[in-house]
């Protein structure tokens, strides 16, 4: 079989850490997809900076929208960010030209997923996604193919890493959440804009992105009930632990007889649960499905191996041929107001 030719836009955390599987897995990932997985070229922005893999045999492009078009990549693989922007232009570029795309791009995804799932079906070309939702967690993988015979009833779990890392570490070290930024930054876990990870809209975009698989809805971020974690305190989390709970912020999705439900919110669970007992970068999914019951998937959910595990694995679905769950149909949204943390008496 003809090599497989990808293009890596983004050498950061994930960027790199792909790069280093690629590299060093190279012989394995061949023997288990039967073709060979080169990379042709790389784009970041700066050209000069260390990050602690060799780029010397790859071609560079200061333009990810070139490096999508290149004749020579036939997936692009996104792993730069933000929700508009040079990743949105890139991935476009190589829908346009029939490529496949793998991104770990949530925010692109939960706000154009629809239309870019829309433009890669019109070419015939696939995005995935599965680095996108809970990091090293295959979750979108168990709902699009291991769940595929399940009418999903529920879809609920802690899916930030940061957030996790910083309630747990508030509890455990007794210091605010803001001098604890800079031990989740070198852990390799925010956002490049932590904004999105401590207001609850990093996982609000995961949670979209789940619903949307689970309930074959639109992806509808904006129908989401949203709270991030700014306002919890460590009196609460005091509070909290003296009655036994934890607090952890939780996404909850699930069909309502009025429509699909989407909340994020920052919620008591018991201390000694498999949520409470969650630490550090961890995240817990928990499905529902009306054949299976219940499955809890738990693990690294950000992070540079775990993430690159999950943007492999689709990278090696792509070498192999499989086609991607897609988006699902627009549904009424309910967005449903419960009572917050931060809003008790
Ligand atoms: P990051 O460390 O900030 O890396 C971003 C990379 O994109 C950098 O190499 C940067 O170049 C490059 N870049 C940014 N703007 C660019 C532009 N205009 N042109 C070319 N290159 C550009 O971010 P990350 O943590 O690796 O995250 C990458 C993506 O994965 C994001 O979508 C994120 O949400 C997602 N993700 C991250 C994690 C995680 O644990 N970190 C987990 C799951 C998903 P320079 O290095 O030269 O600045
Ligand atoms: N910033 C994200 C987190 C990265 O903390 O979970 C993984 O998506």
């Amino acid at each position: 079989a003809q090599p497989l030719r990808l293009g890596i836009a983004g050498l950061g955390t994930v960027g790199a850490g792909v790069v280093q599987i690629l590299r060093k897995q190279a012989a394995m990932l061949e023997a288990r997809t039967g073709r060979q997985l080169v990379i042709s070229a790389v784009s970041a922005r700066s050209r000069t900076k260390d990050r602690g893999v060799n780029l010397s045999s790859y071609a560079w492009e200061d333009d990810p929208v070139a490096l999508a078009k290149r004749d020579d990549v036939d997936v692009f693989v996104e792993l730069m960010g933000g929700e508009d922007g040079p990743a949105k232009a890139a991935t476009e570029a190589a829908i346009a030209l029939g490529k496949d795309v793998v991104t770990a791009n949530k925010a692109m995804l939960a706000m154009h997923g629809q239309s870019l799932a829309e433009a890669a079906e019109a070419q015939n070309c696939v995005i995935k996604y599965e680095a996108a939702v809970a990091g090293g967690i295959p979750v979108v993988k168990a709902l699009g193919e291991g769940l595929a015979g399940n009418e999903i009833t529920r879809v609920m779990g802690v899916m930030n890493g940061t957030c996790n890392y910083i309630l747990t570490q508030m509890e455990a070290t007794g210091q605010g959440y803001n001098a604890l930024f800079a031990e989740a930054d070198k852990l390799g876990y925010l956002e490049a804009d932590p904004n999105l990870d401590v207001g609850g809209i990093d996982a609000g975009h995961k949670l979209a992105i789940l619903s949307s698989l689970s309930f074959g809805t639109q992806v509808n971020f904006d129908g989401i009930e949203l709270e991030g974690i700014q306002r919890v305190t460590l009196d609460d989390i005091t509070a909290a632990a003296d009655m036994g709970y934890k607090i952890k912020l939780l996404g909850v999705a699930q069909m309502t007889g009025r429509g699909l439900e989407q909340r994020m919110q920052p919620c008591l669970v018991p201390a000694t649960s498999p949520l409470g007992q969650l630490e550090g970068g961890t995240n817990m999914v928990v499905l529902e499905g009306d054949a299976v019951g219940q499955i809890v998937l738990r693990g690294a959910g950000a992070g540079a191996g775990p993430t690159a595990s999950a943007v492999l694995s689709d990278i090696c679905d792509v070498a192999r041929g499989y086609r991607s769950p897609v988006f699902g149909q627009p549904a009424e949204t309910l967005k449903v107001a419960t009572p917050a943390l931060s809003q008790r008496p």
